[in-house]
């Protein structure tokens, strides 16, 4: 493998990292709307809409370009719904998810008008203490859970989330005191699944609850739809596979019963692949006979690999043209914070890098920005667009010292 191979094709990496510092965050447009679009025309079933599940990254330029691909976004925070608004939802395009939020969240929501589904039997009291006579959602908790790592799976028996199957009857009573009807019902499995089973199997079974409640007008099967981090080793999830089981799904009951809104809610999906982190090596050494590569991305900036021991590809960009040549062994790649577990990757086949080498960190669009932090009181970095016409837009200025 050369230099060229691993290279983000689009981005001078160098000149960006001097034009807007280093680390950065940049976005493709073009590949941010392709995926809105395989996802738009996911199913051929008629009243079927996407939420982008916006808590894989909030850009507001970003969920500009999301809202022009026709798709919709659910929230999980006061903030969220915000910064939807902010980038042009309109309320009836917003889906506000709560997991144990408070009285004022709620009331948020409701006085804009915003469509909530509730994951708990005492959130549905609160809500219907709020809103009389409205209209919700129920998070059932389906039991079946996926995931790439055990801190993502939303489906289970000790899972944090939604509504045991058998409290039904309990919210529907509680619903009726509080003249709510119960119009909708979602879920989510959990993150990051590349085979379709488990999510077919907890759509049917939430279909098969939705047949038992008349008042129900929509069901949302939820995300995790994953994307293959490990380029080489991992196959595509196969989004026809799934579009043609879930379309089936939904003839067969719509057949029977009727015309329900069907929902799905991808993050990672949607932006993970547009984005990727640029970074510098500002350090390497051979201590003890492990090699360290350090660079100015660390946690603070990706958490991933820390908090849930992630792969991310990355690439070296060298500063001066050089053959290209490995390490005799596997490196440790680490970033400036001061943890042991500050680490990007490990055991990594990687270029001898030297300081002042670009880094790519690939696949960075979700849960990369979104969790950075200023841990250590480093500012966060900014965040730069390449648009569909090849020009450079800055969408978030990096923090300076003083906004700390
Ligand atoms: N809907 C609900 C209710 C969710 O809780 C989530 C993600 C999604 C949809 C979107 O899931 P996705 O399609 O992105 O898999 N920070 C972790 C992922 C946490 C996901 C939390 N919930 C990571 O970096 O892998």
């Amino acid at each position: 493998m050369g230099y060229e191979k691993q290279a983000f094709a689009k981005a001078d990496v160098l000149q960006l990292l001097k034009e807007y510092g280093s680390p950065l965050y940049v976005y493709d447009e073009e590949v941010l709307r392709n995926r809105c679009r395989e996802l738009r025309t996911l199913v051929k079933y008629p009243h079927f809409r996407v939420n982008y599940s916006a808590k894989a990254n909030t850009n507001v330029e970003l969920l500009k370009i999301i809202k022009d691909e026709g798709l919709d976004v659910d929230a999980m925070s006061p903030g969220e719904m915000y910064l939807e608004m902010k980038a042009g939802f309109t309320a009836d395009r917003i889906m506000f998810i709560g997991n144990n939020v408070s009285r004022d969240e709620l009331q948020y929501a409701v006085d804009r008008n915003i469509y909530i589904s509730v994951d708990s039997l005492s959130q549905l009291a609160l809500l219907g203490e709020i809103n009389r006579g409205g209209q919700v959602c129920l998070r059932i908790n389906p039991i079946i859970g996926a995931g790439h790592h055990e801190k993502v799976v939303t489906g289970g028996k000790k899972a944090k989330f939604g509504i045991a199957i058998e409290d039904l009857p309990k919210a529907q009573k509680i619903a009726d005191s509080y003249d709510m009807t119960i119009t909708g019902l979602n879920q989510h499995i959990g993150s990051l699944f590349l085979e379709t089973e488990a999510y077919v199997a907890a759509a049917a079974q939430l279909l098969d609850i939705a047949a038992t409640l008349p008042t129900v007008q929509v069901v949302d099967f939820g995300g995790g739809m994953g994307i293959p981090y490990r380029h080489e080793e991992e196959t595509r999830l196969d989004l026809h596979k799934l579009g043609q089981e879930l379309d089936d799904l939904i003839a067969t009951w719509v057949e029977k019963h009727w015309p329900i809104m069907v929902r799905i809610e991808p993050g990672r999906y949607v932006v993970a692949e547009c984005g990727i982190i640029l970074g510098t090596v500002t350090a390497v050494k051979n201590n003890y006979n492990t090699y360290f590569v350090g660079c100015d991305i660390g946690f603070n900036t990706l958490i991933r690999p820390a908090m849930y021991d992630s792969y991310h590809e990355i690439s070296v960009v060298p500063a001066q043209n050089r053959e290209y040549q490995e390490y005799e062994q596997p490196v440790y790649l680490v970033g400036p914070i001061c943890e042991s577990g500050d680490i990007l990757a490990h055991d990594r086949v990687l270029p001898v890098c030297r300081e002042g080498d670009g880094l790519i960190v690939h696949d960075a669009g979700a849960y990369g920005f979104a969790m950075a932090s200023n841990y250590n009181s480093r500012p966060l970095p900014a965040e730069v667009l390449i648009q569909k016409d090849g020009k450079i837009r800055i969408i978030r200025k990096a923090q300076s010292l003083k906004d700390l």
